[in-house]
């Protein structure tokens, strides 16, 4: 019997509330509206910005909106489409992007960035274009983090905000470039634009900064540094390209930064902060040769500013900021689908544990106590 035009009533994650473990509760699906994408999800992972989102408190922390159904990273296929929507159809494959890519704004048409900002606002506080959500429970708004909320067994989401992907891609393992291996690679891909035998450093080893050092890896750097608190996380880290594996904890009290200069005659070429914590992205810029050390704030965090010396900048370092890698989401997660597909990306490597919806708290437990690099969630 075909859903389309109906209210589909489905499981979902909600967050009920700052601080709190989430519910699985039967949730209300409207149809979608004029350009909108109802999508079946299958796979969600979560991802440490659902992590502080949900946990966090600082910065921003007492405004942030609930209920709200989390999930950022995950895969499924399209149930039915509103009026106006060209870009897919029942059927195909997808990922929701939560940073859209709507051809059409000034920096959707440059080369330059990513950074769209089509919804922003709305998204922002968990609401479609038009100011309310698709989701409800009980007759109450269940807000969408970021305009998708993967945790769910169906979402909505705005055209702009999904790319189409190979109809043979395993959606349990691509559902990954929904946002960690596509922010990590990006980032230093596109965002750094490492190049051939540069040295590097890549701060924090989740599955963001593992796949920044594959990333780094691709672009050819001579020398990758891998830096985590948490040793259980090297093993990995070399298999996918890092050159040497350093624990700050194991240097105390010399400053990383010191180390790891040290180690590279100066400095690192790039280095990219993966682990959303100021104090780090200090230290990663701090460990970039002056002259031309480029540092990139990948991680998200409410922990405050960053302090950062002008000194440090004067002679010659740059610091950026990316979100999801500087990917344009519906042109670039379908060709990195596509690389895993020829073996040129790996994925399978990130999944440490395989769960079930119900289980969607362990999923964040694990992640917390750094116990897995990605969970894959089945929703069904
Ligand atoms: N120095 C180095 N590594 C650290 C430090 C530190 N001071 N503190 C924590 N880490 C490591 C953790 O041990 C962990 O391995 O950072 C890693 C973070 O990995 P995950 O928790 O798996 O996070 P991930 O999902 O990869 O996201 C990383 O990117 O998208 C953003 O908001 C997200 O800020 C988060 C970041
Ligand atoms: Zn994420
Ligand atoms: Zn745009």
């Amino acid at each position: 019997m075909s859903t389309e035009g109906k209210v589909i009533t489905c499981k979902a994650a909600v967050a009920w509330g700052a601080g709190t473990a989430l519910v699985v509760e039967d949730v209300q699906v409207d149809p979608p509206k004029a350009h909108e994408v109802r999508i079946k999800m299958l796979y969600s992972g979560v991802c440490h910005t659902d992590l502080t989102y949900l946990y966090g408190t600082g910065k921003g922390a007492s405004t942030r909106p609930f209920p709200l159904i989390l999930g950022h990273e995950g895969a499924g296929v399209v149930e039915s489409v509103g009026p106006g929507v060209t870009n897919v159809s029942p059927g195909d494959k997808v990922i929701p992007l939560y940073l859209p890519q709507c051809r059409e704004c000034e920096r959707c048409k440059s080369p330059r960035t990513n950074q769209c900002r089509k919804n922003w606002k709305t998204n922002m506080m968990g609401m479609m274009a038009d100011g309310t959500s698709r989701v409800s429970w009980n007759d109450q708004q269940v807000r969408q983090f970021m305009g998708v909320s993967t945790l769910s067994q169906y979402t909505v989401v705005a055209d702009i905000s999904v790319a189409k992907i190979h109809q043979d891609a395993p959606l349990d393992k691509v559902y990954l470039l929904g946002c960690g291996v596509s922010t990590g690679y990006g980032a230093a891909c596109k965002t750094a634009q490492v190049e051939k035998d540069s040295t590097c450093a890549v701060f924090g080893l989740g599955a963001v900064g593992l796949a920044a050092v594959m990333g780094c890896r691709a672009a050819g750097a001579s020398k990758i540094i891998a830096v985590d608190i948490n040793p259980k996380k090297f093993k990995l880290a070399q298999e996918l390209g890092a050159t040497e594996c350093i624990n700050p904890l194991d240097h105390k009290p010399r400053p990383i930064q010191e180390v790891l200069k040290e180690k590279t005659q100066g400095g690192v070429d790039y280095a990219l902060e993966c682990v959303g914590n100021p104090t780090v992205t200090s230290e990663a810029l701090e460990s970039t040769v002056d002259a031309w050390g480029v540092c990139v704030a990948v991680g998200w965090s409410d922990a405050g500013p960053i302090n950062v010396d002008v000194d440090e900048l004067l002679v010659g370092r740059t610091l950026k900021g990316t979100y999801f890698g500087g990917c344009k989401g519906a042109d670039y997660v379908p060709v990195l689908v596509d690389k895993y597909m020829k073996k040129e990306l790996k994925l399978d490597e990130f999944i440490t544990h395989r769960l079930s919806l119900g289980e969607v708290n362990k999923a964040l437990e694990l992640l917390k106590t750094g116990e897995s690099i990605r969970s894959v969630i089945s929703l069904w």
